[in-house]
C-alpha cells in the first residue's frame, strides 16, 4: 500500500518541477473518482478532508475508505491530509485515523472565523509540528488570511473563513514574515494569502495582478526557495461547468476563478500543493442536474452518481495533467511514516532558509 507523507511527495515535486492538486473528499464517489483519474495518468495524489468532511462522513468511514482505495491502487502514492485543522486536537485525531499530513491553520483562531495574531499562529503551529514530526507526519501552516482583494471579504460558503472585512495587507502574506514563520515553526509546507478565496465567487472578472497577487508568490519563493508553497482557493471555476449548471436549472451568477495558467506560473515559483474542491463540486452538480432535467422520473442514485463521478474524474485528470503530476507515481517509492520520523530526528528535514535549492543539494 502506498500511503505517502506530504513532505516526501512535495520534495519529489520540487526536485522534478511539478505541482500536486489536493482534492477534497466527503464520500466514496469522490474517492473513487480521484483514484480513477490518478491511475489513468500514473499520478500521485493528495486527498484532503476538512473538519466538515470528517463530521459528514465519520472518521471511521473515511479511514476505511482511504484504506480501500489504497488497497485498490497500491501503485498510486496517496497522501491523506487534514484540510484547515483549527487546533492541535483536530490535527492529532486526524493522524490517529490514518492521515499522513495535517494543516494547522493558525491564521484563524480555533473558531475558524477570527483572524489570529502572528504569535498565536506560531505557537499553535509549532505545537502541531512538534507532535506530528515525532510520528513522521507532515505539517502545512498558513500565514496571511484568505480573502478577496476586490472586496476585502472572506467567504463563509464552506463554513471556514473570517467574517467581515479585512485590510489589504492582512490579505497578503508578508514575505519577510514568511521567512520568520518558517524558521520558527519548521512547517513542511506554507499556505499563503494572495487574493484567492474558497468557493465559486472569487473574482468578478478575469483576475489580473491587482486582485490575484502572483508577485507575492514570487517574492516569497525568492526568500524561501526550499519551502513548498500552497495555494488555497485554487479552483478555476470553468465556464463550461457554470454553463452546464445553469443550462439545467441552476442559478449561479457569472463568476471567475483562478486561471490554470496562473497556477502553472506559480508552480514555476515554488507552488507545490494546489487545493481544489469547488471545481469538483461543480462538475458533480452539473452532471446530476443534467440527469434530473432530462429524466425527471429518475430515482436510482447510481443513475446520477455515476455521471457525477465521471465528470469529477475528468476535472481531476485534467488538473493532474496541467500541473505536471501525471507520469510521476511510478517514479516515487513512498517511505513509511516511521522512516520520515527518523529523518526529522536526524535533522535531515530541517528548514533551509534563504539557501538556493541548487546550493542546498
Ligand atoms: O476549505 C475549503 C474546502 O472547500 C472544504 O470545504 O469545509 O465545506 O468541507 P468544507
Ligand atoms: P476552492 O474552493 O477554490 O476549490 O478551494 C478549496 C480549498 O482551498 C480547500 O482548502
Ligand atoms: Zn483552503
Amino acid at each position: 500500500m502506498a500511503r505517502i507523507t506530504l513532505r516526501q511527495l512535495l520534495d519529489h515535486a520540487a526536485e522534478n518541477g511539478y505541482g500536486v492538486p489536493a482534492f477534497n473528499i466527503n464520500n466514496m464517489e469522490q474517492a473513487l473518482a480521484i483514484l480513477e483519474a490518478a491511475d489513468s495518468v500514473d499520478a500521485p495524489v493528495i486527498i484532503q478532508a476538512s473538519r466538515g468532511a470528517r463530521s459528514y462522513a465519520n472518521d471511521i468511514v473515511l479511514k476505511h475508505l482511504i484504506d480501500a482505495v489504497a488497497e485498490m491502487y497500491p501503485h498510486i502514492p496517496i497522501c491523506m491530509h487534514q484540510d484547515h485543522g483549527n487546533n492541535e486536537a483536530t490535527c492529532a485525531t486526524a493522524i490517529q485515523f490514518g492521515f499522513t499530513s495535517v494543516m494547522m491553520d493558525g491564521s484563524l483562531k480555533a473558531d475558524g472565523k477570527t483572524p489570529a495574531d502572528y504569535d498565536y499562529n506560531v505557537k499553535v503551529t509549532r505545537n502541531v509540528v512538534d507532535m506530528a514530526h515525532w510520528v513522521g507526519a507532515s505539517v502545512e501552516g498558513e500565514l496571511g488570511v484568505l480573502g478577496s482583494l476586490e472586496t476585502g471579504m472572506g467567504e463563509k460558503e464552506d463554513g471556514h473563513g473570517f467574517e467581515g472585512k479585512l485590510e489589504h495587507d492582512q490579505l497578503l502574506t508578508d514575505p519577510d514574515q514568511a521567512v520568520e514563520f518558517v524558521k520558527a515553526t519548521e512547517v513542511d509546507a506554507l499556505a499563503i494569502a494572495m487574493g484567492t478565496s474558497h468557493g465559486a465567487y472569487k473574482f468578478t472578472r478575469k483576475p489580473d495582478g491587482a486582485v490575484l497577487a502572483m508577485n507575492v508568490i514570487e517574492e516569497i519563493h525568492q526568500r524561501l526557495p526550499n519551502t513548498h508553497l500552497v495555494m488555497h482557493g485554487s479552483s478555476s471555476v470553468p465556464q463550461d461547468l457554470q454553463d452546464i449548471i445553469n443550462q439545467y436549472g441552476g442559478e449561479m451568477p457569472q463568476t471567475w476563478g483562478v486561471p490554470v495558467e496562473e497556477i502553472q506560473r506559480g508552480i514555476k515559483h515554488g507552488v507545490r500543493k494546489i487545493n481544489i474542491d469547488t471545481d469538483n463540486r461543480m462538475a458533480m452538480t452539473g452532471a446530476i442536474r443534467k440527469v434530473f432535467a432530462e429524466n425527471p422520473g429518475e430515482f436510482d442514485p447510481r443513475k446520477y452518481l455515476k455521471p457525477a463521478m465521471e465528470a469529477m474524474r475528468a476535472v481531476c485528470r485534467q488538473r493532474l495533467e496541467e500541473f505536471g503530476t501525471a507520469g510521476q507515481a511510478s517514479k516515487i517509492k513512498p517511505l513509511p511514516m516511521s522512516a520520515m520520523a527518523k529523518r526529522y530526528q536526524a535533522g535531515e528535514l530541517a528548514a533551509k532558509i534563504g539557501v538556493t535549492r541548487q546550493a542546498a543539494e
